[in-house]
């Protein structure tokens, strides 16, 4: 059994800071084995942004994999944006653009969407999903395989294609291939999580997709703050949304969505109480 907390769009820059502790509060209750953080960690990608983000993931439990998003990437210095698009991130967050965990359970890697070119939308090039591919599909079948990425590689609901990755149905051929069992993505500040259908030479296989909602962000685009916990058995996963009670000042649990191992994959079970 592992529990993975998913935080994503935090939004340095533009957080509502009541929301901090009671975040790191909650999170630190859980005790998760493992926290993900699908990107934006800023506003505007400035130095104090970073700072400020840095700062806060210091206070939640390691391990971590936290990717980059589009706005972690500078919009307006244009210079920055394309000669060193990356560096305040890797200065102040993490070096590493390819991080990756394992234990005896799960397999987590972090893939980084975020492009000077395709600002908002992101993308996914071939040597980033060869070297997925060398990653995942080595591992044993026991193995829960999860992949975190800012831009969502598929949606729950099958909403519209544009929110997708440049290049994901490449992405998910290969995800399918290497019978991945989780995706954790944001950007799209609505919290979601569903199982879809992939195919692949080797049979259908049906793979879980999570939007994590903004954790932090005063740009909620109508959803309440949120984050999920995300339980994980051999064959059973539960994502569990934690929504933010403004009159009581606490992340509660919303409910959530149970999903069962089958021979295609995951299948969606009746909603977790
Ligand atoms: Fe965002
Ligand atoms: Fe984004």
């Amino acid at each position: 059994m592992r529990t993975i907390v998913h935080l994503s769009d935090l939004h340095f820059g533009r957080t509502d800071d009541a929301l901090l502790t009671p975040l790191a509060s909650v999170i630190a209750k859980l005790a998760p084995h493992l926290v993900a953080v699908s990107g934006d960690l800023t506003q505007r990608a400035r130095t104090t942004e970073f700072q400020a983000a840095r700062a806060f993931l210091d206070r939640l439990p390691e391990p971590q994999i936290v990717v980059p998003g589009n706005h972690d990437v500078p919009l307006h210095n244009v210079f920055t944006r394309f000669i060193g698009p990356l560096d305040k991130y890797r200065r102040y967050i993490t070096g590493d653009l390819d991080p990756f965990y394992a234990d005896d359970e799960i397999a987590v890697l972090g893939i980084n969407t975020a492009r000077s070119l395709t600002f908002k939308r992101g993308r996914i090039n071939s040597t980033q999903i060869e070297r997925a591919k060398t990653r995942l599909c080595a591992l044993d079948p026991k193995i829960t395989k999860i992949i975190v990425t800012h831009h969502p590689f598929d949606l729950p609901d099958r909403r519209d294609s544009n929110e997708r990755v440049g290049r994901a149905d490449l992405a998910m051929d290969m995800l399918s291939a290497c019978r991945c069992d989780l995706l954790l993505a944001g950007h799209l500040h609505v919290s979601d999580a569903g199982s879809v259908a992939t195919q692949s030479v080797d049979g259908s296989h049906d793979i879980i997709v999570v939007q994590a909602g903004t954790a932090t962000s005063t740009r909620g685009r109508g959803e309440l703050n949120s984050f999920n916990a995300i339980h994980l058995e051999a064959n059973r996963i539960e994502v569990r949304r934690y929504g933010w009670r403004p009159l009581d000042s606490v992340f509660q649990s919303m409910g959530g969505e149970s999903f069962g191992r089958s021979a295609g994959g995951w299948k969606s079970l009746s909603p977790a109480p």
